[in-house]
Parts: structure tokens; C-alpha cells; sequence
């Protein structure tokens, strides 16, 4: 079965063509893979002629090479940063230390198991998205959903590099089992749960891609951090690909607001019936979605207080992002007040490092909102977009299942359950946004509810046939 031209097929800077154990892993999995993007990815629009960036080496150049191509031919490949000569461990208590090229036996188990739950949300969110093709706002929309789709297949595969290259028969079954689960399935579904949620519109995609693309670059600066060189260096290529998808979330929800605030002014109004009767969305329900994905994306840091962390941590295996602007890197000193349901606790700072990062992703959360209430404050008008406090809405930690308000105030049982659907999207806010969902495939055409944008992808105008449909 030895079908594979490796420089080909699968861009590579790991040395695929001579390493004949990794090529035998990857002939078994590569044929699986391409069935489940057919029967997973992208639903009807296999045979579209997409214009797509392909990664076809790590330097400037060819890291972001532009053609059209049909997605089933998408040479997905396994990229490395390049190595820097003599790396060390940059924290935890081995720090200072060389930093490993193999898995160290003690810490295998975990640091697949960190692999495995990243690589799991890659495929999952195609399958999230699988049927927004059908919706599309424009072309140029479009083909973001779609490189955003390959790219995600391509971060697989960068797992399933690792997976395959350093960890043996486990590894192996567990790159398979990255395929058997999918996003939604009662019987196998994706590990973590925010992966699971459906994608049904393309406001929950911008939300989506503002705020667990997000979490997904904490998760991914944290890995790049790791003293296991090789996932390090995998994850900080996979970053370049990442800031892509981040950047769709944003110009998305700022085109939203964009639009909305020009139906506003034409119709004289900000009342939200009648915004929603000349086409757009009105600023609540937005605000409503953004809570609801917000809040969603928020447990993916995981628990406030975690001994994992601290282990992962302490061990080398997980760091915090952009660990080189902190001044201690070891931490066994330092503790952090957490403030708990039952009250304000002085908490080791290792055990505390999930909290960390919540917080400066939600720093990160903030840029994009400043700039919208910017828009809203010049149309003059006085409503604001605000991020749920972190407490909200929390199926994991201390906060999991309190009723507490957007705000973060504890509100008690009843009141939490009867203004909940008004803080998050209701069943009518949800069918209202779908029923803005018409598809728009005329060559530089908008729908309506959404403002074009300001350029074209890679200088091309926005007039440009993105997709090519047959
Ligand atoms: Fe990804
Ligand atoms: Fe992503």
C-alpha cells in the first residue's frame, strides 16, 4: 500500500521520506482520515474549487502558499517550528535543564493524554461546521469556513504526527480513536464539551472562532512552552494557522456590529423588533451570543483550584503562556487569593495556574469588545458589549452550577433559572438568527445581516470567486 509520495502528498519538515516506522503509521492512517473528512468535513462541497493557503514549509514563504484546490486534495502537513540549538527547560522545578527529544517514561502517560484531549477538538470543530457551508454569508466567507476546516485537519495531523513518532502502539490506537469519536455523538462524543455543541449559524461560528480559537491559542502558547521539545515545536507552528481562524471571529462579529449599526441609523431606531425586521441582528441577541460562547469557552481552562496544573506544571510538561514575561518560573513560593462560593482562599500559585491563564485570555476577550463599543459609541448610541464575569454560567470548578448572574453575582436558584433566557440565546433568538441564514454565492454579494469586509484574502479583491461551485 505504499501509494504515498511523501514530499508530495504530505509536506513534511520531519524527515518522512526516511523514516519508514512513521511511514508505515501514517499509509494506515491516512486512508482513514480521508474517509472521515468525507464523511465529516465540510457536507456537498467536496468537489468546490476552493482558494486555499497550504503550509508547505515553515519559513515565511512557504508557510502560507495560496492556490485552488479541492479540499479532499489538500496536502495536509506535519510542520515543526524550527528547533532552537541547545533549547532549556524554561520552568517547573527541572528548569534550566535540557529539554527532552524523547517522552521521559514517568511522564508518558500524561503528556499523551495532553496530546490526545488538543488533537480531539481539532476534528471536532470541523464536524461542528460541517453543514454551515449551506448558509454561507458570501464567498469570501466561504472559503474562511473552509481553510479554517483544513487547517483544523492539518492540526490533527500534527498531533497524529506526535502520536505516531514518539509513542508507540498507544499512540497509534489512540489516533484511530480520534477518528471513532465525533462532535455530538451520545456514545462517543468529543472529550471536552464545548466541542460538542452544535454550529449552526454562522454567528455561533464568529463566536466560536472569537472565543474557543482562543482558548485554543492559550492551550497551544501553554504547549509550546513544554520541555517535550518536539510537541513545543508542533504547537508553536500550529499558532501561525491559529491567529487565522481568530481573526474571522473578530472581523465576523465587528461586520455584524458594523451592519447592525447601519440599519440602526437608517430605520432611526435601536429597538430590536424592528432592527430584526429590517434584516439584521439586533446588539442583545449579539450580546447574548457572545455570553453564551464566552461562558462555554471559559471552562476549557478547567478547574480554579487543580492539582493536575500544578503537576504539569511543576513537571515541565504544560507552562503558562508567554512563560518568559513572569519573573518566577518555578513557583513553589507564591500562592493566589481565589474568591470561592464560600469565600476568599489563599491558594498555591501552582494549583492556581488554570485561573492564570482565564485571566489574561479574557484580557485577550477584551480587545475585540473595546473596539466594537468604539463603533457603537460613534453611531451614538448608548448600548455596550460586556464579557460574563467568569463565574457564569460554569459547569467545572468551584463556581460549577451557582447561579450566578452575567455579572458574577450569586442570585439564587429561581431567579438564575427564570432570566437565563435572557442572558443567553432562547429557542426564538436561535430561530430568529437562523432565519437570517440564506445563502449567498454571487461573487462579492453580502447577505444581509453582515457588513463586507474591508479587504480581500491575500490582496484579491472582495469580488473575487473565492469558491468555485459545481
Ligand atoms: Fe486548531
Ligand atoms: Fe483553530
Amino acid at each position: 500500500m505504499s501509494s504515498i509520495n511523501y514530499s508530495e502528498k504530505i509536506p513534511n519538515n520531519v524527515n518522512l521520506v526516511n523514516d519508514r516506522t512513521l511511514q508505515r503509521a501514517l499509509e494506515h492512517w491516512q486512508p482513514r482520515f480521508l474517509q472521515w473528512w468525507q464523511e465529516m468535513g465540510p457536507s456537498d462541497f467536496q468537489a468546490a474549487d476552493v482558494y486555499l493557503r497550504t503550509a508547505i514549509s515553515v519559513d515565511a514563504r512557504g508557510w502560507a502558499h495560496y492556490g485552488v484546490t479541492k479540499m479532499p486534495d489538500y496536502r495536509w502537513g506535519i510542520f515543526l517550528a524550527d528547533a532552537q540549538p541547545e533549547r532549556k527547560i524554561g520552568f517547573g522545578d527541572q528548569m534550566g535543564q535540557p529539554a527532552w527529544q524523547q517522552v521521559p517514561g514517568e511522564y508518558r502517560s500524561t503528556l499523551r493524554r495532553l496530546i490526545v484531549t488538543q488533537g480531539d477538538t481539532e476534528p471536532a470543530s470541523v464536524e461542528q461546521q460541517r453543514l454551515l457551508g449551506h448558509t454561507c454569508p458570501s464567498l469570501y466567507d466561504l472559503r474562511n469556513l473552509f481553510q479554517i476546516n483544513v487547517e483544523e485537519g492539518r492540526h490533527l495531523w500534527a498531533m497524529v504526527y506526535l502520536l505516531h513518532a514518539y509513542f508507540g502502539r498507544d499512540g497509534r490506537e489512540e489516533a484511530e480513536e480520534l477518528l471513532a469519536r465525533h462532535s455530538g455523538d451520545t456514545d462517543k462524543p468529543r472529550i471536552l464539551t464545548t466541542f460538542n455543541e452544535p454550529i449552526s449559524d454562522w454567528l455561533s461560528l464568529f463566536c466560536f472562532t472569537y472565543f474557543t480559537d482562543r482558548d485554543g491559542k492559550y492551550q497551544l502558547k501553554s504547549l509550546a512552552e513544554s520541555a517535550f521539545d518536539p510537541l513545543s515545536r508542533t504547537c508553536r507552528f500550529m499558532l501561525t494557522e491559529e491567529a487565522h481562524h481568530m481573526f474571522v471571529g473578530e472581523t465576523g462579529l465587528g461586520r455584524v456590529v458594523k451592519r447592525t449599526l447601519e440599519v440602526m441609523k437608517e430605520i432611526g431606531s435601536d429597538d430590536s423588533a424592528k432592527v430584526r425586521a429590517a434584516g439584521a441582528i439586533d446588539l442583545p441577541t449579539l450580546q447574548k451570543y457572545l455570553s453564551f460562547w464566552c461562558s462555554s469557552s471559559l471552562d476549557l481552562f478547567g478547574s480554579e483550584i487543580s492539582s493536575n496544573s500544578a503537576a504539569n506544571f511543576a513537571n515541565g510538561l504544560k507552562g503558562r503562556p508567554d512563560e518568559t514575561q513572569y519573573e518566577d518560573h518555578v513557583l513553589r513560593e507564591k500562592t493566589m487569593a481565589l474568591v470561592t462560593p464560600e469565600g476568599e482562599q489563599q491558594v498555591p500559585m501552582l494549583n492556581a495556574l488554570n485561573e492564570v491563564m482565564r485571566e489574561s485570555y479574557l484580557k485577550d476577550c477584551e480587545i475585540g469588545l473595546k473596539r466594537w463599543n468604539r463603533q457603537i459609541e460613534r453611531a451614538g448610541f448608548p448600548f455596550r458589549l460586556t464579557l460574563p464575569s467568569s463565574r457564569f454560567r460554569r459547569t467545572i470548578g468551584t463556581w460549577a452550577g451557582q447561579p450566578v448572574d452575567p455579572q458574577g453575582n450569586l442570585v439564587g436558584k429561581e431567579v438564575y433559572e427564570k432570566s437565563l433566557p435572557g442572558w443567553i440565546p432562547s429557542e426564538s433568538d436561535r430561530a430568529f438568527v437562523h432565519s437570517l441564514m440564506q445563502r449567498v454565492i454571487e461573487p462579492g454579494k453580502m447577505a444581509a445581516w453582515i457588513a463586507p469586509p474591508e479587504r480581500g484574502i491575500n490582496n484579491l479583491p472582495v469580488e473575487y470567486e473565492y469558491v468555485k461551485l459545481h
